[in-house]
């Protein structure tokens, strides 16, 4: 007979063991996880907690949810343009690949069964920022990614690549899965040693380069000016940033290049002019004064406007993706519209008659002029045969008396020929104004060839390069900068009270270089608002604006 204490032994002790036997199993699988998870975190230098409920077999993660921004380009070089040499291997901290500027913004704590399960707190970062930097380091906006981001929104499915890499082979910045993300658009970013990146020296997001006027062109425009007309001048911007106008006998003292130009433009126009092969460490001397081009708060000195508005066009059509500065919906208008009569130019003798539609009424004088001499000589000859007829003493006074009236005649057709060529120049101006209005393209072609024949602009520079120049010099002259701006700005003023009048045609014809020169900058607006319509640019720009902060993982 069994005893109780035997049955405890042989059925009670195994049941137990059984009993106690997955406990000691959750035990020690718990212990392993938690330690492997330790061990994650530690290769990933992820500070978190880890605690295991060996009960239930539940280990719980506490990590830290960060936000994030790129280091300083200039300041933080070294890790600015290099890779972490730690990064996170969990999955949600691709971000962990650079280094950043990161600031804890609370805990994120997840239940995990298994070590795989563990996922990294994405970051947050401002989209604009992340897609600046990566741009900076080489990487190329995909278009087909952006067009489809702004079109479907979250929809646009995971994997899709809005940034490849400087080779366009692989993927750097893409789409995904919305897990973590509180309805933020989720994204993951990548990056390989073997890509080339971009080093300091390269022309950062929201960076103009603009060169100045190549070395023969002020030297040829110096023999033109001693060759032809006195009036002439050509201009070289002086150490201190004023122009100075230079006259036939001034002679430049520098034969090289004059440094090309970094320009960086922000929501509020120009911040800032450094010459382009510059030291780091010199970036704050070599600045260029840009006192004369900086926007205030009221917008009553627009010289900075069209500067700020031109070099973005110039930009835009250079493909920049990233910009800041937006062109005014006044003054994109304003070049969009056609408001230079061909007759105008005409008048200031920048467009030949022939090369514009009829506008003008002919005349025919050389008939009426034929017919009036035919009637005089008929005249005088009848004149004269009767005065054959009268008696010598008649006849001497007939004579005088002719010959007095012949004078009359002679003074009075001379008087209403003066009047009538005032009354056709006055006809002819009516004419002109009322004449076909051009497009600005068209407009500034013609300008440009006056420009070139008139020794202003280096006859080998196209459209594009002249508004170069001219933005080049906008930087350095002060008075230059101003002085297209005010010619600008009356153009603006008669387009929007109605088209050209008289006065104004008088303004152009005395600033008729700035009005030509002007004319460019107009053109070039006109043209970036044609280049931008569908572009990459405008769908970065509006996916940008619509997120603002996205997740980074
Ligand atoms: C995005 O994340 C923030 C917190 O970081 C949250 O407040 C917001 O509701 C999220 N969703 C959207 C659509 O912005
Ligand atoms: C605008 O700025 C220019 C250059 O700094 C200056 O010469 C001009 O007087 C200013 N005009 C007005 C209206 O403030
Ligand atoms: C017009 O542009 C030319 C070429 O850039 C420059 O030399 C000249 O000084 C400018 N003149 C005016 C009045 O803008």
């Amino acid at each position: 007979m069994a005893s109780a204490t035997d049955v405890i032994t042989y059925i009670g002790v195994p049941l137990a063991v059984l009993g106690v036997a997955p406990i000691i199993y959750n035990t020690i699988s718990t212990v392993a996880t938690v330690m492997k998870v330790k061990r994650m975190l530690r290769r990933g230098r992820l500070a978190g907690i880890t605690r295991g409920d060996v009960i239930n077999h539940v280990i719980e993660v506490e990590l830290p949810r960060y936000t994030i921004a790129p280091l300083g380009r200039e300041e933080h070089e070294k890790d600015y343009w290099g890779l972490c040499e730690h990064p996170s291997k969990i999955p949600g901290g691709s971000w962990t690949i650079f280094n950043w500027k990161c600031h804890k913004i609370g805990l994120k704590t997840q239940r995990i069964d298994y070590a795989d399960q563990l996922r990294q707190p994405q970051a947050e970062i401002g989209f604009e920022e992340l897609i600046s930097f990566l741009i900076d380091l080489g990487a190329v906006p995909n278009a087909n990614g952006f067009r489809m981001l702004r079109g479907s929104g979250l929809w646009v499915p995971i994997g899709t690549a809005l940034l490849v890499s400087p080779d366009k082979e692989e993927n750097v910045l893409t789409i995904a899965p919305l897990d973590d993300s509180d309805g933020n658009l989720s994204l993951a970013v990548r990056w390989s040693s073997d890509w080339r990146m971009k080093d300091q020296s390269s022309l950062p997001p929201y960076w103009v380069a603009i060169m100045g006027p190549s070395p023969a062109g002020p030297s040829t425009n110096i023999a033109d000016s001693e060759t032809s007309s006195g009036e002439k001048l050509a201009e070289l911007p002086a150490k201190d940033g004023t122009i100075i106008p230079k006259t036939a006998k001034y002679l430049p003292t520098v034969e090289e290049a004059p440094p090309a130009l970094r320009c960086q433009i922000g929501i509020n126009g120009l911040i800032a002019a450094i010459p382009e092969d510059f030291e780091p460490q010199l970036f704050d001397e070599l600045s260029i004064d840009i006192g004369h081009l900086e926007i205030d708060d009221m917008n009553a000195n627009t010289t900075g406007i069209w500067f700020a508005s031109t070099i973005t066009a110039f930009g835009t059509s250079l493909e920049t993706i990233l910009w800041n500065y937006k062109i005014s919906s006044e003054i994109l208008a304003f070049a969009k519209k056609d408001s230079i009569p061909c007759g105008i130019l005409v008048l200031l003798n920048v467009v030949e008659e022939s090369a514009t539609p009829e506008w003008a009424t002919k005349y025919d004088d050389e008939a009426e002029r034929r017919e009036e001499q035919m009637r005089k000589l008929k005249e005088q000859t009848r004149a004269m045969m009767k005065e054959n007829q009268l008696p010598p003493d008649q006849r001497a006074a007939a004579i005088k008396e002719r010959n007095l009236r012949t004078h009359d005649d002679f003074v009075e057709s001379h008087n209403a020929a003066r009047k009538r060529v005032a009354q056709r120049a006055e006809t002819r101006m009516v004419e002109a104004i009322q004449s076909p209005k051009w497009d600005n393209k068209l407009v500034a072609q013609h300008n440009l060839a006056w420009l070139k024949k008139e020794g202003h602009v280096d006859e080998s520079h196209d459209l594009r390069r002249a508004v170069e120049v001219l933005l080049w010099r906008m930087v350095n002259g002060r008075e230059l900068a101003h002085e297209l701006a005010t010619v600008l700005d009356s153009w603006k003023g008669f387009v929007d009270n109605g088209g050209i009048r008289r006065v104004d045609y008088q303004v152009l014809k005395e600033n008729q270089v700035a009005f030509a020169n002007g004319s460019l900058l107009v053109a070039s607006i006109e043209a970036s608002v044609s280049a931008a319509h569908g572009s990459l640019a405008m769908d970065v720009q509006e996916c940008v604006r619509v997120w603002k902060k996205v997740r980074l993982g």
